[in-house]
């Protein structure tokens, strides 16, 4: 499986945490930076990744800011993306199985490695539930104000 990594600054550090574990466990690795603790702007980041997701150039892709929390605004915005922000392995397993989420976002400043590599691990090996979700799924893409 082909996984998308994408960070700015404050998450750096947990992405290569994240891209070395993946790669010993096989996956294959599409890095799309950044490459250094230099501030950068995490929505530029986030667009690489999801933009990849969406081409299905990778399966899955993972992003990692200071908190989260801006990475997972700005990867929601490219269309199709469904990224969800966790800080547990019931949020990663239940985003998945409710929500078909295919990107996780993390906060490099807030959970500690071993935390993360967990919801990595269960964010990649649960699937969907389908059923009753695939018709909210669907509502996703024309949310609107009616
Ligand atoms: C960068 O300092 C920080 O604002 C960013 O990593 C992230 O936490 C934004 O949501």
């Amino acid at each position: 499986m082909k996984i998308g990594l994408g960070a700015d600054h404050g998450g750096f550090e947990l992405k290569n945490t994240i891209k070395k574990y993946l790669e010993n466990k096989g996956y294959e690795i599409i890095d799309f930076g950044t490459n250094s603790i230099d501030s950068v702007d995490y929505p530029n980041y986030a667009k690489l990744v999801g933009k990849a997701v969406v081409e299905k150039e990778v399966t899955y892709g993972i992003l990692v800011c200071g908190t989260g929390v801006g990475i997972s605004i700005a990867a929601n915005k490219v269309k199709g993306i469904r990224c969800a922000l966790c800080t547990n392995t019931t949020m990663a397993r239940l985003t998945r199985e409710h929500n078909d989420a295919n990107v996780i976002a993390l906060g490099g400043r807030i959970v500690g490695d071993i935390l993360a590599l967990d919801m990595v691990d269960v964010f990649l090996n649960t699937k969907f539930d389908g059923g009753r979700h695939s018709k909210r799924i669907g509502m996703l893409e024309c949310a609107g104000v009616e």
